[in-house]
């Protein structure tokens, strides 16, 4: 069975004091075992006043990008070693807004996602497809070619323990979310893809997230889908109440 994961995306929000305030609110009020896997990603340059924090909390940390290289002449990037020394377990790569706000492309993610796991870090894959896709019938193609070229190369082994994420482009930071029938059809698509590239066991282990205007009173609903394992928050991880309630609507 997997076990329902809740990561919050804070993007380049808050400052430093925001920041730790809200990883110590979540941090006394999440339970040890609550029955959820439950990760924050702060913007980076807060990663290690985040983790002091969160120190002691079953909330881990994720970090929102990294580069592919292990070190050296890099300006401005950080790799999977410097985000597992400030105690990162999760990294976010992939996402939308770096895809299409950054011209990230597949095969960047992909070079990032091999990094991670080889360092250890846990990346949290993000695909998912345009509105004008979507509305051209194309959202089962453009998920399969980034699933393809985002994970190429990847072992089962590896496959197994990376976590994938859902997000429609069109649902992310709009209020607009896919409705539960939307979502699960995307996702059984991906759980279909995972077990063609590699088996039956590997599909049923990955977990896959739902993004996109996640809020407490629609989660529960796309979280008791059966492909649908847990959430990728943005605008609603920054309040405690409202991350704990979608943490809460995993259980239910
Ligand atoms: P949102 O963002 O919850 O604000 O729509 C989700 C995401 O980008 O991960």
């Amino acid at each position: 069975m997997r076990r329902p994961f809740v990561a919050g995306n804070w993007k380049m929000n808050l400052n430093r004091a925001d920041a730790v305030a809200l990883a110590a609110g979540l941090a006394a009020r999440a339970t040890q075992d609550g029955g959820v896997d439950l990760a924050v990603c702060p913007p980076s340059v807060y990663l290690d006043a985040v983790a002091a924090a969160l120190n002691g909390s079953p909330i881990a940390l994720g970090a929102q990008n990294m580069y592919h290289e292990a070190g050296g002449a890099f300006t401005g990037e950080l790799s999977a070693a410097m985000l597992l020394d400030v105690g990162c377990k999760y990294v976010i790569l992939g996402h939308s807004e770096r895809r299409h706000v950054m011209g990230e492309t597949s095969e960047d993610v992909n070079r990032k996602v091999h990094a991670a796991l080889a360092a250890g870090l846990t990346p949290i894959v993000c695909v998912g497809e345009l509105l004008d896709q979507r509305e051209a019938g194309r959202t089962a193609e453009v998920i399969a070619e980034q699933f393809t070229a985002s994970l190429a190369g990847v072992s089962a082994d590896d496959m197994a323990r990376t976590v994938m994420a859902y997000e429609p482009v069109w649902a992310i930071g709009t209020g607009k979310v896919a409705t539960p029938d939307e979502a699960e059809a995307v996702h059984l698509d991906l759980r279909k893809l995972i077990e063609d590239r590699y088996n039956a066991e590997v599909a049923a282990a990955v977990r896959i997230q739902y993004g996109g205007s996640v809020k407490p009173d629609n989660a529960a609903e796309l979280l008791a889908q059966p492909n649908i394992d847990g959430a990728l928050v943005g605008g609603a991880s920054l309040k405690v109440d409202d991350f704990l309630g979608i943490a809460r609507g995993a259980l239910s």
